[in-house]
This record gives C-alpha cells, sequence and structure tokens, in this order.
C-alpha cells in the first residue's frame, strides 16, 4: 500500500487506517466465519451484535441518557431536514439560518408548512459569522429551534448551544469531536460521513417522549421516527457495513480516550493553523469574521490571489497533502481536520504555511 495522504477533505473525510483496516477485514472474513459481514442478513446475530455494540459504545462515547433512542438510518443528513418537519412539526418551527445547510434545512421544513421561521441568518455577509443570540428573534411558542453547529463550507462553529425545550441540531460536521450535554438537545442528527465513518448511514439521536408527538398527517412508515425505534433501526435492511465501519470507529474512539482526549486534540490541532494565519503578517486572511465562531473542524482561509492559492495547494500536494481547496463559494482553502486527522497533519500544514508565505 502507498503512504497515506494527509487528507483535509470535509466529506466523506479521512478515517484512522486502523478502521479502515479493521473494516476492510470484515468486510472479507466476519470473526473466521468464511463470510464476509456485507454478505450477512441485518436479522443474524451477527450482524445484530455488532448493531448491539455500535449502539452500546455510542452511547458511552456520548454520555447518552436513557430517555434517548439511538438511531443509525439511512438518507443523509438531507434526509432528515425533511423527516425532523414531517415528525415534529405542527404548529410552527424556528430555524437558525448560519450556512447553507442550515438553510437547505430550513427550505426543506418551508415546503412542508408555512408557519416555519427563521430567527436569525447570516447570509448577510456570505456566512462569515453566528449571529449573537441575543438578536435571535424566538418564538416561545414554536414546536422546536434547529441550528446547525458547525458550517462545514463557512469554517464557523457554534459554541454554545440555547436553551431551548426542543432544540434540534444538525452535527454533521461536528458530531464527536467535542463533549456534548445531550440532554439539552431534542434531536441530534449527523451524515457519518466526516466523523463517524462512510456516507450512507446517518446517526439519529432523539429524546423518546418526541416519538409520541402528534404528527400534521400521517406518515408512511419509513419517514416515521418512531416505527424506526421500534424496530431497532432495522425496518428496512440496514446499511450493514457502514454500521459496521462505525463501530470499528468507536472502538478506535475508546481506545484512544473517547470525546473528553479527541476534543483536546482537536483544539491543539487547529490552535496550529490558525496561528499560522494570524502570525502572517496577512499573507493568509481567516475567512471567519470573529474569531469566537472559528470552528476547529473546518478551518477555512484566502491567500493574496488565486494563483498563490493554486500553487499553495500544488505544494501541499507535492508534501503528501491533498483536498485542500475551499469550497466555491468561499474560495481559497479549507481543511477539514476531523477527529482522524493527526497532530502531524495539522502540523505539517502549519509548517507548509509558513515556509509558503515566506518565499511567496
Ligand atoms: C453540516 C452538514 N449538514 C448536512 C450535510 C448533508 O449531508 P448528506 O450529504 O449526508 O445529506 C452536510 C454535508 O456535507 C453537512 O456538512
Amino acid at each position: 500500500m502507498s503512504e497515506r495522504a494527509y487528507n483535509f477533505s470535509a466529506g466523506p473525510a479521512t478515517l484512522p487506517a486502523e478502521v479502515l483496516e479493521a473494516s476492510a477485514s470484515g468486510l472479507v472474513d466476519y470473526d473466521n466465519s468464511g463470510v464476509g459481514i456485507a454478505e450477512m442478513s441485518h436479522r443474524g446475530p451477527e450482524f445484530i451484535a455488532v448493531l448491539e455494540e455500535a449502539e452500546a459504545r455510542c452511547r458511552s462515547l456520548l454520555s447518552i441518557p436513557d430517555n434517548y433512542e439511538v438511531l443509525f438510518l439511512q438518507g443523509g443528513a438531507t434526509q432528515q431536514f425533511s423527516l425532523i418537519p414531517m415528525n415534529l412539526l405542527s404548529g410552527s418551527a424556528d430555524y437558525l439560518i448560519t450556512g447553507q445547510w442550515a438553510k437547505k434545512a430550513y427550505d426543506s421544513a418551508a415546503l412542508i408548512s408555512d408557519k416555519v421561521k427563521v430567527v436569525a441568518n447570516s447570509s448577510d455577509q456570505n456566512y462569515n459569522y453566528i449571529p449573537e443570540e441575543s438578536s435571535w428573534e424566538l418564538d416561545s411558542d414554536a414546536d422546536y429551534l434547529h441550528v446547525c453547529s458547525n458550517n462545514t463550507i463557512f469554517g464557523t462553529q457554534l459554541k454554545d448551544f440555547p436553551k431551548h425545550n426542543c432544540l434540534i441540531a444538525d452535527m454533521s460536521s461536528d458530531i464527536m469531536s467535542r463533549e456534548l450535554d445531550v440532554s439539552q438537545f431534542g434531536v441530534i442528527y449527523a451524515g457519518a460521513q466526516k466523523n463517524l465513518g462512510p456516507s450512507g448511514v446517518v446517526l439519529v439521536i432523539i429524546r423518546k417522549d418526541l416519538l409520541e408527538r402528534e404528527k400534521a398527517t400521517q406518515l408512511p412508515p419509513i419517514f416515521d421516527y418512531s416505527k424506526h425505534a421500534g424496530a431497532n433501526s432495522c425496518l428496512n435492511t440496514a446499511p450493514t457495513f457502514g454500521i459496521y465501519m462505525l463501530l470499528q470507529n468507536f472502538r478506535w474512539l475508546d481506545k484512544n480516550g473517547g470525546i473528553a482526549a479527541m476534543e483536546q486534540q482537536n483544539i491543539a490541532k487547529a490552535k496550529l493553523i490558525y496561528d499560522a494565519i494570524d502570525n502572517s503578517n496577512g499573507f493568509y486572511t481567516g475567512t471567519v469574521a470573529n474569531a469566537a465562531d472559528r470552528s476547529n473542524m473546518n478551518i477555512t482561509f484566502t491567500l493574496p490571489t488565486e494563483e498563490l492559492t493554486a500553487e499553495f495547494i500544488k505544494a501541499a500536494k507535492e508534501k503528501g497533502m491533498v483536498a485542500l481547496k475551499g469550497y466555491r463559494s468561499v474560495g481559497g482553502i479549507r481543511a477539514s481536520v476531523y477527529n482522524a486527522m493527526p497532530v502531524a497533519g495539522c502540523q505539517a500544514l502549519a509548517d507548509l504555511m509558513v515556509e509558503f508565505a515566506s518565499r511567496a
């Protein structure tokens, strides 16, 4: 195998080599059975054991209280944009719009109900800030408040969460990257392909009382959270191999100190790169307006010209660092540094930034 690159992709994103190797081995031969995990029934004892261990480790890693269901579903975070209002919205709902994904969540809900409100919106500055909580226009009667905890494209992150009786968070790009009090939330959901495993699985953590909520219309079972919960995530054929990969990743997280250790490491990793931006005498410009809103997962910055940006990406590639090009609506560079990105990868990027600025 060739040496692994430092892969700064925003998602699908880098995973620990150990997780990939364990997954590859189970794909060919699960537990010396002569059959691969993706070839086994989702109702058989082998996969049920995988699912149970994945759920147990997920619960313990995030200290999920017993009054929450943990579901492993399909359809990505995007499907949740619709399932949330279908299952939980019968009156009105509040949305905080801090980026493209938060806007898409709002747009999906607005197709389902005309009582969906925007509490604050940072599109006036291309989403380069999180609106101050004191400015949010909350409706105390709303069925829920929806937020996106980390704006993958724009490099901003909600550092604190508002108190709300039904707070719903899209945590696709920072789940398990920092410690969390799950009891603050009604629903947490996350597409797996950044911090958890491969695409094709979405993790949904939902407070049990919400499964009983009256729905505006009757739902087909596949769109109904209570049906998924009642069937232990196996209402239909579960994404078995994806869940197996999540299990390998949960084992890796446990072996490496759990979420608390990840959080400390993620803070240190991000600091290496933010320091390189801030100490560059203006050569690099962070795209986020306020340092307090900077994401520890997706670090976005620009160089003085497009030519220098292209040269930087080329220089990085020569040193084994890939997928650094920023999203088209932001430009510049985006370094995604999820749990699986080692400190050495961030150090290598920071070193290149210093060297590149000095010779440009
Ligand atoms: C914050 C956030 N939400 C939602 C999505 C969409 O996820 P999916 O492609 O799993 O539907 C993404 C994907 O990049 C994301 O970063």
